[in-house]
């Protein structure tokens, strides 16, 4: 592990996260410490994050914008934090349910596959997903990628010509054990078997085929489970893997006769079987990263974005594929769970399914993303309804966050539409100034906010940063309250030191603000930090020391002219039932700090 002297003021903790010294003394001295994680000062830190591909079969829900969303947030975060950082999303196209799905609208495959992953791309586009790299698994580079994959597992003994019986899923693409079937009746009475995970039917196979030999690698994944236990996240669902790994792994059948599959990559050196479509599916991990070619600097940063209902495609079979050609496991796999209306998971066939056009358009592309991901959490399932959103974005961004901003930038309060100077005399040692034990609560908890956050963001909690930061916009709400600057004498230069000094702390709190909801709202974020005068080149990560005027040091936005006034940062919604109460009559100089529930 190299070490690397860093002359900077704060201090570099021992799990690699930066520590700022406490708001209790107002001069800090800068200190020369020691910085022992090799990725922490290491300039060239690079991250690939991936979502899912997403089946071309029906067009694109709020559960896919979901997982694109999610992927979002972590590559822009990485870029804040000046990662160089790839970000992959594209759509999955072969396979039997894409071919009937094609069929079925009377288009050729291709023209059908195509029509389907504009609109993903379309959706993505709209939504400010800033993917790097869009895969299409009919794309000529994916088609050597899965060629070379294969004849890498075949050359090393992984594949083998068998004969496969046993019950296959066409919405799951999936093969299943008997233990994994169960009896039911179909609409029209006749009994069937459906899958015990996703109820979908299944059918009973009898075909020859090639075989992978999963059954060699439960030890090698028990190995990298040992070894790797952040490996799968969250913990329930490493369990759930570590459970399947109790028993015997059956060999995987990894292709399909081409007279029952058409609509897929042949097999190498034999045409008359077509690959299965997970493992066709999986290597477009690789495909973007350029494999078979100088794929090893970004394969090594890998992390994928999965919900639930696959996991044992992305745990059990992926990290075996690539152990079997030689290549290690992705870093994590990082699991969401899934969204459903009125406690049922929204699929196409039950008709449940929320559009993400429609939505986007009613409460912005940014409200979409900050609602999405203030309430989806990985654990557990989250239930969707529109009276939701608009609850949570009135509260939080309308109110809480735009209430504060108005309330610091309007010419009533900030006459001279500065940035106006912060006096310490006010926040003193001895804590005898005008300045009360809550103010300075609120210090350490904005100065402590970036550490937090980070916390979250790395693990993925989005929704717990975000919980974060609603709570500190909630204290510095209570700050200016508790103060009342549109009381002060503007004739006595007391107060309006005291008056300026509140306004710049609560700037610097929005500054921070706006910094770190940038990767989840994007254009909210931008809004925000435009109107305070922050230029695009002072909103990184590295940006954020909190009110360095408070330790002495020169604060580069004191004196600076705000930004233009464009409006409120985000307008009320209406309730799609009318039912959103208005907002209370709110007395001229009152903050709205309302929580929702
Ligand atoms: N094509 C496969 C993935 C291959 S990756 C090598 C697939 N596609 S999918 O379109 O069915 O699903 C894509 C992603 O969307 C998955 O992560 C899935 O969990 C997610 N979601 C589908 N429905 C969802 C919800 N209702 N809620 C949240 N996410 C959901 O599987």
């Amino acid at each position: 592990m190299r070490t690397i002297f860093c002359f900077i003021t704060r201090s570099c903790k021992a799990d690699g996260s930066w520590k700022q010294s406490a708001f209790l003394s107002p001069h800090s001295t800068q200190r020369r410490v020691r910085c022992t994680r090799s990725d922490v000062c290491n300039e060239e830190r690079s991250y690939y994050i991936t979502t899912p591909i997403f089946y071309v079969n029906a067009s694109p829900h709020l559960g896919h914008l979901y997982s694109a969303i999610l992927a979002d947030c972590m590559h822009r975060y990485k870029l804040l934090r000046g990662f160089k950082s790839r970000f992959a999303t594209g759509t999955d196209e072969h396979g039997l349910k894409i071919q009937q799905a094609a069929n079925a609208a009377g288009e050729a495959p291709l023209t059908f596959c195509t029509g389907v992953s504009q609109r993903f791309r379309q959706l993505f586009g709209s939504c400010n997903v800033s993917f790097t790299d869009y895969i299409r698994t009919t794309e000529e580079r994916h088609r050597r990628s899965v060629e070379h994959f294969w004849c890498t597992l075949y050359d090393k003994g992984f594949i083998y010509k068998g004969n496969y019986e046993g019950w296959y899923s066409t919405p799951d693409e999936s093969f299943l054990t008997p233990t994994q079937v169960a009896d039911a009746v179909d609409a029209s009475g006749q009994a069937i078997k459906v899958s015990l995970e996703s109820g979908h039917k299944v059918e009973w196979l009898k075909e020859e085929n090639y075989m992978f030999r999963l059954s060699a690698f439960r030890t090698p994944l028990l190995d990298w489970l040992q070894k790797n236990p952040r490996a799968i996240q969250p913990e329930r669902f490493l369990q759930d893997v570590l459970q399947w790994l109790q028993d015997d792994l059956p060999d995987l059948s990894v292709s399909r006769q081409r007279s029952r599959l058409q609509w897929g990559i042949p097999v190498p050196g034999d045409p008359e079987h077509t690959i299965y479509v997970w493992l066709d599916a999986l290597v477009n991990y690789l495909t973007v990263v350029g494999y078979p070619d100088n794929h090893n600097h970004w394969w090594s940063v890998a992390r994928h974005i999965v919900g639930k209902d696959i996991l044992k495609f992305h745990t059990i079979y992926w990290p075996s594929f690539l152990l079997g050609a030689g290549l290690p496991p992705p870093q994590s796999i990082h699991v969401h769970s899934h969204w459903t209306v009125n406690g049922t998971k929204m699929s196409k066939s039950l008709g449940n399914v929320v559009d993400p056009f429609e939505r986007s358009q009613a409460f912005t592309t940014d409200g979409l993303r900050y609602f999405l991901l203030r309430q989806g959490v990985p654990d557990s399932d989250c239930d969707y309804a529109d009276h939701k959103v608009t609850k949570v974005l009135n509260a939080e961004l309308a109110d809480s966050l735009g209430g504060l901003l108005n309330r610091c930038t309007a010419p009533a309060l900030n006459l001279t539409q500065t940035y106006p100077p912060f006096c310490p005399l006010f926040f003193p040692n001895e804590r005898d100034g005008r300045a009360v034990p809550e103010d300075y609560h609120l210090l350490d908890a904005v100065r402590n906010l970036p550490t937090l956050v980070e916390r979250h963001y790395e693990s993925l909690h989005v929704y717990k940063a975000l919980e974060a930061i609603t709570s500190c916009v909630r204290q510095t709400n209570g700050f200016v309250q508790r103060h009342t600057p549109w009381k002060l004498n503007r004739m006595d230069s007391g107060d309006q030191r005291w008056l300026d000094t509140i306004i710049h702390v609560t700037l610097e709190c929005l500054r921070i603000y706006g910094t770190l909801l940038q990767p989840v709202v994007p254009r909210v974020a931008d809004k925000l930090l435009s109107r305070l005068g922050v230029r695009a080149d002072e909103r990184n990560w590295s940006d954020l020391d909190f009110l360095p005027s408070y330790s002495g040091k020169d604060c580069r936005f004191q004196g600076r002219t705000l930004g233009p006034d464009t409006g409120v940062l985000f307008n009320r919604l209406e309730s799609p039932t009318g039912d959103e109460q208005k907002p209370k009559k709110i007395k001229k100089q009152t903050i709205i700090s309302r929580q929702f529930t």
